[in-house]
């Protein structure tokens, strides 16, 4: 037995293994805990609990560090593609030229969506949030594939992979298309995976619709830099989800629904409502962190802090880069920018924010891109769920292929009342 954690209650004493992760990581291992000793953990917000083993995303909050499938991220934005990545997340490996060519044309052959679905949007009201149109979407992908609803059939699993990753950028311009009330534009297969996105969101049938490649690349980048974050709310929630074995479309949408709150995936588009309140009311960034501090106002900085990364989060700094050159070579002038970079400023100077060991997030300045590109701020999140679309299925897969496989089903500590009466309700 290897090393071993003693834990004393009562009269018993227990000796509990200690799993080590290939980067050193330690976790008591209390699988065994309440069939021997009748005790369960409580542990709210599960900041100290692993809820599972997983060969495909590293982070080292404290030094900054991400990897996928062991790989760094900044090797990834720098050299990699979206498409790229997400072979990487899913099959495990970097593809060879042969291999990338073949997912890549599956991929293409099923970006469009079945006519029918446009009668679904249809139904949406005009202001209807892009994430909430998008999760409903996704969740109906699977009325319309009917074949392919079994998690532990591999060709059905492959396919509805492939259907997921190839028609997410046709849902959620097919979102915004319909709160602007454009016409849906069919997908363009000649183009690559974001730039017949932008084609999609952007284009009108009126016009000939050519992405520009400064916008295709820095979108590209956005979303190999969210493609995955191990075990976060949403994910969780996917493989908590998957976990009663429903199918990958059921899982995934739960999963948009999570990474739509404010504190997580919602937080983008909070940030630039955030920057432009700020530049509305005409208050200083000073006075803006001051607000986020106090216990009496309920704002927060959004895109700051962040429940792993306690030093920096490697993503933001190259998505700051990235937003500079962006901006420079589009010619804009953004007062965000300038507001978002006063307010980190302060932010990192303020003993608030540094003993806190608070930081800005993947989320605090690709608002600012999506913003100059012309997305609207409500389409923020549905960005950041195309992008984490392959983590959240590489994620799902290991989960099914895990030999501790087993529905997630947590326990309480029950506080409420002890067992009494019913009243009827004439005497209560
Ligand atoms: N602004 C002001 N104070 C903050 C902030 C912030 N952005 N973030 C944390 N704090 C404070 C908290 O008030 C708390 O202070 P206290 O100890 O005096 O009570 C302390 O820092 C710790 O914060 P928690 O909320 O307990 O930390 P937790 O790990 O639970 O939360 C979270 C992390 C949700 C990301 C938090 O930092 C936050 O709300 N940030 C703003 C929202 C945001 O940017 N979310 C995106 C995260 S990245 C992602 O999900 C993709």
């Amino acid at each position: 037995m290897g090393e071993t954690a003693t834990l004393t209650f009562g009269d018993q004493t227990i000796e509990l293994p200690i799993i080590v992760g290939s980067e050193g990581e330690q976790a008591v291992d209390i699988t065994q805990l309440r069939s021997t000793t009748g005790l369960i953990t409580l542990d709210p917000g599960y900041a100290n609990t692993g809820s599972t083993k997983s060969d495909i995303t590293f982070i080292d909050g404290d030094k900054g560090i991400l990897r996928y499938r062991g790989v760094p991220i900044e090797q990834l934005a720098a050299q990699s593609t979206f498409l790229e990545v997400s072979y990487l997340l899913v099959e495990g490996h970097l593809p060879n030229a042969a291999e990338l060519a073949v997912f890549e044309s599956a991929i293409q052959q099923h970006t469009m969506l079945h006519e029918d679905m446009k009668r679904f949007y249809g139904a949406f009201p005009k202001d209807a949030h892009p994430m909430a149109a998008c999760s409903a979407s996704v969740g109906a992908l699977s009325t319309f594939y009917p074949d392919s609803l079994d998690p532990r059939d591999p060709r059905q699993v492959e396919v509805s992979i492939q259907r997921l990753l190839a028609k997410m950028p046709t849902l959620a311009a097919y979102a915004y298309k319909h709160s602007i009330g454009q016409p849906f534009m069919y997908p363009r297969n000649d183009l690559s995976y974001v730039g017949n996105f932008m084609h999609m969101m952007f284009g009108n049938p009126c016009e000939d619709y050519e992405p520009d490649p400064v916008i295709e690349k820095a979108l590209d980048l956005l979303l190999i830099l969210h493609a995955d974050h191990e075990q976060n709310c949403s994910t969780s929630c996917v493989r908590l989800v998957g976990s009663s074995m429903v199918n990958l479309f059921g899982a995934i949408a739960a999963g948009i629904n999570a990474l739509w709150g404010p504190l997580h995936g919602g937080a983008n588009q909070a940030v630039i409502e955030m920057l432009a309140e700020i530049r509305d009311e005409g208050m200083s960034a000073r006075d803006f962190v001051e607000r986020a501090k106090s216990q009496d106002d309920t704002s927060r900085l959004m895109g700051f802090g962040h429940r792993v990364y306690k030093n920096f989060d490697p993503r933001a700094r190259i998505i700051k880069t990235a937003c500079f050159e962006v901006l420079e070579s589009m010619g804009v002038h953004s007062k965000l920018l300038e507001i978002a970079v006063d307010l980190e400023e302060i932010a990192l100077k303020d003993p608030y924010f540094v003993e806190r060991r608070l930081y800005p997030n993947v989320d605090f300045y690709s608002g600012v891109i999506y913003n100059a590109i012309g997305t609207p701020s409500n389409m923020f999140t549905a960005l950041f769920a195309m992008g984490r679309l392959p983590g959240w299925i590489a994620q799902w897969q290991e989960l099914h292929e895990s030999p501790d496989f087993k529905i997630a089903r947590p326990r309480q500590i029950y506080t409420g009342e002890i067992e009494r009466a019913y009243v009827p309700i004439e005497k209560r």
